[in-house]
């Protein structure tokens, strides 16, 4: 789909009805997002991330706060110079300085906007501006008509919006459309809204406040009751035409409203909104992971739309109906987000139907006798391994058991020197020892770099995960790993394992040694078939 087809041309009169209503997707990924814990992003990161964006299809990049830091100005401004298609925005305190810096920061840029910000509530009046009602309508007017002289697109957000007083929040955004913004976003700063109370607060803004039916109402929630998709939702009925958001709701505490659940719950339940965006929907995974990618924080497995559980299936009653008609798990096809396809995990709830279904997909159809006996085997290898995969669907078929792999003997890893060391000692299938050591860029990289040697197994980190199990004198360390493996036939196959020990580093190892000796255990058995044939 090209860029002009997703249709970012806007209806003229935005908050006229919801009749087919277009919303804009205004990602702030890389200005509220990038500014919370573990989220920072180089320029060129940022830039990386901005050219998905516009691929994606957002219809603004707010792409940082140029006077906060020489890497936000540095990273607005090449942004600006590339990207023609989305409007790029900066975000600025009402301080001349900082909207100065910030239209600096957009030279050059094809669709530029300027966003000022400044509190309206009253804590926030108080506490931290110790400012009056009239002093901060006066810096609303002054400022926004001097970003007006800079730039023709402004943007105004009376910080706290949702906790500040109906009627004085109402002056406020009188006084911003008065003095020349045509977007009128309404924060909930700290995630305190509920639904009901944002979409009411909506239609209150638009019915009252004078010039409203002429500018976009914009919603930019925060999570912190993990409502902000809700939120942002009730703010569309409520009028909003445009929505800020973040992929996989990156953000400020618990993170802004996520961009890919939004945008999927405006087009799954299209019926009952009546609104669209012009996002490329199969691009939200993608999206997602470069993110993931490039800032080193995954999504949780059961993260809506992009969480690898999120079209993934285990139990038996689900895989037997998704067998018959997918519709009677899925609301939506794995596709239209950029996932390859629905996933049947084989694990210990799964039935008879899906081992069956798996093998046939194999190649193996198995007669009801046959398919007793492995499905009781499979059962068996259940309580030892959570997920069974084709691989070890095929050792079944071929009668092959897990006991028979490399088992870590001892091991010993050193992070002293220049490199870090690792020396590991295993008993091979035969029940010989072998032992290897390696150097690394880190104790597990120089862990996973022994045991390649002394298995002969090279396999390609694509992520490593440990996280604790269980609480207190009982916990455990869990080692996670997804690996991709050449099959010998020059094409890769991906892998996951699982370890799990008092010591986080042996629980690496032993997910490293569950996913090598499956590795051994699939070539084995290719070369059994080989000469079968
Ligand atoms: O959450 C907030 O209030 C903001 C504003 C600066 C728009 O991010
Ligand atoms: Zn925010």
């Amino acid at each position: 789909m090209s860029t002009s087809d997703r249709g970012r041309a806007f209806e003229s009169s935005a908050n006229a009805s919801t009749d087919g209503a277009r919303v804009r997707i205004f990602d702030t990924t890389l200005r509220d997002g990038e500014q919370s814990p573990g989220c920072s992003m180089s320029p060129q990161q940022k830039l990386v991330m901005a050219r998905a964006l516009d691929e994606l299809g957002v219809d603004v990049i707010e792409t940082g706060f140029p006077a906060s830091s020489q890497s936000d100005r540095e990273a607005a401004a090449m942004i600006a110079r590339e990207l023609r298609e989305p409007t790029l925005c900066v975000l600025s305190r009402c301080l001349p300085a900082d909207i100065e810096a910030s239209a600096r920061a957009l030279e050059g840029s094809a669709k530029p906007r300027l966003h000022l910000f400044l509190s309206t509530s009253p804590l926030h009046r108080e506490h931290k501006l110790r400012m009056s009602k009239q002093q901060v309508l006066d810096a609303i007017a002054t400022n926004v008509a001097h970003a007006r002289r800079l730039v023709d697109d402004v943007e105004f957000s009376p910080e706290d919006g949702i906790r500040t007083e109906h009627d004085f929040l109402a002056e406020a955004c009188a006084v911003a459309i008065a003095n020349g913004a045509s977007t009128i976003n309404v924060p909930d700063t700290l995630g305190y809204t509920t639904p009901q109370e944002i979409r009411a607060l909506f239609e209150f803004l638009i019915s009252t406040v004078p010039g409203a039916r002429d500018v976009v109402f914009s919603a930019h929630c925060h999570n912190d009751l993990g409502m902000a998709v809700a939120n942002s939702l009730a703010a569309i009925e409520g009028g909003a035409r445009q929505v800020e958001c973040t992929i996989n709701g990156i953000g400020e505490r618990a993170g802004n409203c996520a961009l890919e659940e939004l945008v999927m719950a405006l087009k799954v339940r299209n019926a009952w909104f009546e609104a669209d965006t012009g996002i490329d929907t199969q691009r939200l995974l993608p999206t997602s992971q470069l993110l993931t990618r490039l800032i080193g924080m995954p999504v949780q497995r059961n993260k809506a739309i992009v969480g690898a559980n999120a079209f993934a299936h285990e139990s038996g009653i689900h895989q037997h109906g998704m067998l018959r008609h997918r519709g009677t798990y899925e609301i939506m096809r794995p596709e239209d987000v950029g996932w390859p396809d629905s996933q049947m995990v084989l694990g210990r709830h799964s039935g008879r139907a899906a081992v069956a279904h798996r093998l046939r997909a194999l190649g193996y159809t198995l007669e009801d006798e046959q398919l007793d006996q492995v499905f009781a085997d499979f059962k068996t290898l259940c309580e030892q391994q959570r997920v069974i995969d084709d691989g070890d669907l095929e050792a079944l078929m071929h009668g092959d058991t897990r006991g028979e792999g490399f088992r870590l003997a001892s091991m010993t890893v050193s992070d002293r020197g220049q490199r870090a060391s690792a020396q590991v000692e295993l008993s091979d299938p035969d029940g010989k020892r072998v032992s290897e050591s390696a150097l690394g860029d880190g104790p597990v990289d120089a862990l996973f770099a022994a045991l390649s040697a002394a298995t002969g197994v090279k396999l390609t980190l694509e992520s490593y995960q440990v996280h604790s199990v269980g609480i207190g004198a009982d916990a455990r360390g869990e080692a996670n790993l997804s690996v991709r493996c050449d099959d010998g036939s020059g094409d890769s196959r991906g892998y996951e394992g699982t370890g799990t020990s008092r010591d986080i580093i042996e629980a690496s190892a032993l997910a490293w040694l569950d996913i090598a000796n499956r590795v051994l255990r699939a070539r084995r058995n290719a070369d059994a078939d080989v000469v079968a044939a």
